[in-house]
């Protein structure tokens, strides 16, 4: 019988074990690594006998033993059992393996409520649930709330992605508001183990709230520009940095005009042991990311209710962005930029797709 390596696979030391992982098909095991140099000889389409002649130092029985358990676990497949390893090598193929590898390894997602956490929560194993800087030049916001009757579907159907805007400065009011209805708490409920936990206007997968935002100001009617933290629970600015520009930022979203001439820009990181200490499983890093762009979503559409034009990107360079924001972009890591300011104008009137444009899109495949 021909064998070949699956495709899909990783293989890394984890504690002290060599493991192999197939990513598609979810089995993991840890091997000798001398198995690593018998899956090497299966790059084509190879008969188990000259695998088994290309190792002449190897005991030929234990080699045969060694290919018939990779091909047992996976690791190896036959002709009639490749259909899917190779749709997947050829779907994914740009993003492989690192994409590939972290969404199919966490899609077997384990929803078992683990009692041990809750009793490590009562334990008092918990990562705080807010991050300030106490020793930070502060300001506090003024709450405000807007004077908004903004209709929903008009709101939806008018947000807009913008690239260029007005200098004017914000008014206070405004900035102060749509932090606020973004960043800051509606309510807090009783998690029971996990304690208070905050809710916001956008949903957010487990309700830990890993998420904070660091906001550079350039424009803002009271606010001196500057690098700022937003903390949640005074609704206020701490200031890290005041000699933050607009330069800087735009050259940290990879020199983006729209952040260079937005009135403000938001930096949103993930703080990763808030989540992880309830969540083990590695879905969580994909609720994660979703949490950022419900943010996002509830961003652009506040931003529009309240006048302004809202910018997003994920074009940024992650390390120098997080030295510039003090996060050590392991423990906490940026995810995600957003920006507002008063817009320019409509932004660019795209033009409405023809019966030429529908001709030169595949509609459907095939
Ligand atoms: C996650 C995400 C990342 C984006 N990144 C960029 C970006 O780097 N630069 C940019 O000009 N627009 C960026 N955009 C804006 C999209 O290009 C825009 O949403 C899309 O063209 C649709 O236009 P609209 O937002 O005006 O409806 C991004 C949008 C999202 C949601």
């Amino acid at each position: 019988m021909l064998l070949r390596r699956a495709h899909n696979i990783v293989c890394y030391w984890l504690d002290g074990s060599f493991v192999i992982q197939n990513y598609l098909t979810g089995t993991q095991i840890s091997l000798a690594t001398g198995a690593a140099d018998i899956l090497a000889a299966f790059t084509d389409w190879t008969s188990e006998e000259d695998a088994v002649s290309a190792f002449p130092d190897y005991d030929p029985e234990s080699c045969r033993a060694a290919v018939r358990q990779l091909h047992s676990y996976g690791f190896l497949v036959a002709p009639d059992e490749s259909e899917r390893d190779d749709r997947l090598a050829e779907h994914w193929q740009t993003w492989s393996p690192e994409a590939a590898a972290l969404h199919f390894s966490s899609k077997h997602a384990d929803y078992t409520e683990s009692p041990e956490i809750n009793d490590e929560f009562r334990a008092g194993k918990r990562s705080a649930l807010f991050k300030h800087y106490p020793d930070a030049d502060r300001i506090l916001l003024p709450r405000v709330p807007p004077d908004l009757d903004a209709p929903f579907v008009g709101t939806l159907y008018r947000r807009r992605t913008h690239r260029s805007f007005r200098r004017t400065a914000l008014p206070l009011t405004r900035l102060s508001q749509l932090l606020a209805m973004v960043f800051g708490p509606s309510e807090f409920l009783d998690g029971q183990d996990f304690g208070a936990l905050m809710k916001r206007t956008s949903a957010a997968g487990g309700a830990r709230q890993e998420l904070e935002a660091y906001v550079a100001v350039f424009a803002a009617e009271g606010v001196a520009p500057g690098l700022y933290h937003y903390n949640v629970l005074e609704h206020s600015l701490e200031l890290l940095d005041d000699g933050f520009t607009r330069e800087q930022a735009a050259h940290l979203c990879c020199d983006q005009t729209a952040i260079g001439e937005a009135a403000m820009t938001v930096f949103v990181t993930g703080v990763i042991e808030r989540m992880s200490s309830k969540y083990r499983a590695p879905r969580a890093y994909r609720v994660m990311l979703t949490n950022a762009g419900h943010l996002g979503q509830t961003f652009a559409l506040t931003a529009t209710a309240l006048g302004l034009g809202p910018f997003q990107t994920l074009a940024f360079r992650d390390e120098e962005a997080e030295d510039a924001l003090g996060v050590d972009g392991i423990g906490e890591t940026l995810l995600y930029v957003l920006a507002a300011g008063l817009p320019d104008e409509e932004p660019e009137t795209e033009y409405g797709a023809d019966l030429d444009a529908f001709r030169r899109a595949d509609l459907y495949p095939g």
